[in-house]
């Protein structure tokens, strides 16, 4: 028996070597751990246990081990004393190309996920379709989206870019819940540098194509942007406290120290001048615990912010408008970023608290032709559909349109409450004395004194918190200090909600 196992640990220890020590050279050369390295400070020490590790998809010589591992590392383990599943591929192994057993590998793991309800990380570094095995990579791609696809909604899929990642093998991260890219390393395209070249006779490189800095804040492909890799894999521990295992349990609770009491601060956040900007980050970390706010694509369609936190020890999805970028109105780009983000909390029963301060859609040409009309039509499908609690806070503008979308009380919020700085009105009040009383201020002797007559009645009349209370469209106007309290109380009101939306196979939301 004992030469048998000393074959076993020559045979593991070759695997475990991957391309060898020339390639991993290279790798390191390249900025890069290797796959295995990067399981190892993703996971908890030591909870790593391997799957398929003989994997192979020319029959396993023992003592020709062609294409160790098939060039993926997977199996599962533990993060935080939770199971995830982890795969990774080997860019030392035929660079990472995937080939059948290569994505055999991969699907078992998603397959094993959705079994055991547990996520699924996937480390990307891979060349793309394994071309000598030409239509069978192409197959196996198409099972890892598909088994993307089922899985979407029923256990949380991150995806993390640590290399190229090309051609139609980006759609397996577009498919899942969150992309992670490593500045320097990560690069995503459908078509590289060369292609584009060619056909179009642009002129780019990797980098600005592809790179994490391009898809962290001009494509929105991606959600989060690190310096390096173990910054990366410790920001998807730090996610992963936030949600649960998966779509039929809760979120992890923690013992919160912070007491119920807001911060005094809260009141001094907001500019006294209504069409000043400020940021609201800052009212957010002043009412969530111990102010820890992880933002997600929060270099990406800044007028939104979006982001996990906790209330009182339980975990809250936060999407926000943005005051001081484009003074916070929605544009397609945000209305993008709130729409999943709010449908990936329902999934996965993680209530949402949105903070309301939205002087409208963003008027242009450009926006129209975007198509901002079944852009924004998102927002209001996903908060529509969303059946977690919602609480709703409007902070100060809350106008037109954009006061329905970002979740009042007609798209079912449970309970909406305002500042007493909250404006909510068709519009604002300089806007709307332009239309209902031009004719009056023309004529007027003081046209200047007239309009701020006017503006004043107007904010009277309408552009206040306490007509839409008086109406019941607001639960109640509270002082900004008892914001935190307000919220942890409405949570706790509403941990008990069931809500149910007419069956149907599924729905068709704007895209
Ligand atoms: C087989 C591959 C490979 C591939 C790389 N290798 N890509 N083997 N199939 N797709 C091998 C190389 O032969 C080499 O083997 C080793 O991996 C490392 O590659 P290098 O080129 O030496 O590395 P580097 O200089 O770092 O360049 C990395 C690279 C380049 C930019 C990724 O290898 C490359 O352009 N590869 C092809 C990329 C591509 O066009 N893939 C198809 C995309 S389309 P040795 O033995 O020398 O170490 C696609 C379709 C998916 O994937 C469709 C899904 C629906």
């Amino acid at each position: 028996m004992y030469d048998k196992l000393e074959q076993l640990n020559k045979i593991r220890q070759v695997i475990k070597t991957g391309g060898g020590r020339k390639r991993i050279d290279k790798q390191y050369e390249a900025g890069k751990m290797t796959a295995r390295e990067r399981i190892t400070t993703l996971l908890d020490p030591g909870s790593f246990r391997e799957t398929d590790v003989f994997a192979s998809s020319e029959g396993f010589g023992l003592n020709n081990i062609k294409n160790p591992g098939e060039g993926v590392v997977t199996g599962y383990g533990w993060i935080d004393g939770r199971k995830v599943y982890v795969y990774a591929q080997d860019f030392t192994v035929s660079g990472g190309s995937l080939g059948r057993v290569h994505a055999a590998k991969i699907c078992k793991i998603i397959d094993m996920a959705m079994k055991t309800g547990a996520p699924v990380i996937g480390l990307n570094d891979s060349g793309g379709a394994r071309i000598q095995e030409g239509v069978d990579a192409l197959d196996g791609y198409g099972e890892i989206f598909f088994r993307n696809t089922m899985a979407s909604g029923v256990i949380p899929q991150i995806s993390v870019i640590l290399g190229p990642c090309a051609g139609g093998a980006v759609y397996s991260p577009a498919l899942t819940d969150f992309i992670f890219m490593v500045s320097g390393i990560s690069q995503m395209f459908i078509t590289g540098p060369q292609v584009i070249k060619a056909v179009t006779g642009e002129q780019v490189s990797m980098e600005t194509l592809g790179g994490a800095a391009t898809h962290n804040r001009v494509s929105g492909v991606a959600h989060f942007i690190s310096g390096n890799e173990a910054d990366c894999l410790r920001t998807i521990r730090v996610l992963l406290s936030y949600l649960p295992a998966n779509n039929m349990e809760e979120a992890p609770v923690f013992a919160s120290e912070d007491p119920l009491t807001g911060r005094e601060e809260l009141i001094s956040v907001m500019p006294d001048d209504p069409n000043k900007g400020y940021d609201i980050r800052e009212i957010i970390r002043g009412v969530v615990d111990c102010s820890q706010f992880l933002e997600i694509q929060p270099y990406y369609a800044q007028n939104g912010v979006v982001g996990f936190a906790r209330f009182d020890g339980r975990s809250a999805g936060i999407v926000a408008n943005q005051p001081c970028v484009m003074a916070g109105s929605l544009d397609i780009n945000v209305s993008d970023k709130i729409a999943r983000f709010v449908r990936f909390c329902d999934a996965f029963s993680i209530p949402i608290v949105t903070f309301m301060d939205v002087p409208g859609f963003l008027p242009g040409v450009d926006q129209e032709y975007g198509g901002i009309i079944r852009h924004g039509a998102k927002i209001i499908y996903a908060y529509s559909e969303a059946t977690v609690p919602k609480i709703t806070i409007i902070v100060r503008k809350a106008y037109g349109g954009a006061y329905i979308a970002m979740c009042c009380s007609s798209l079912r919020a449970d309970a909406v409450y305002a500042w007493p700085s909250a404006e909510i009105a068709v519009m604002g009040p300089e806007g709307a004395v332009n239309i209902l009383s031009h004719k009056e201020i023309s004529m007027a002797e003081d046209p200047v004194a007239m309009r701020k007559k006017l503006v004043a009645h107007y904010q009277d009349q309408f552009s206040n918190p306490y007509v839409a209370s008086s109406k019941g469209f607001v639960t109640d106007v509270i002082d900004p200090r008892d914001t935190r309290a307000t919220i942890i109380d409405a949570l706790n009101n509403f941990s008990t909600k069931q809500e149910t939306r007419p069956r149907k196979k599924h729905g068709n939301i704007p895209c």
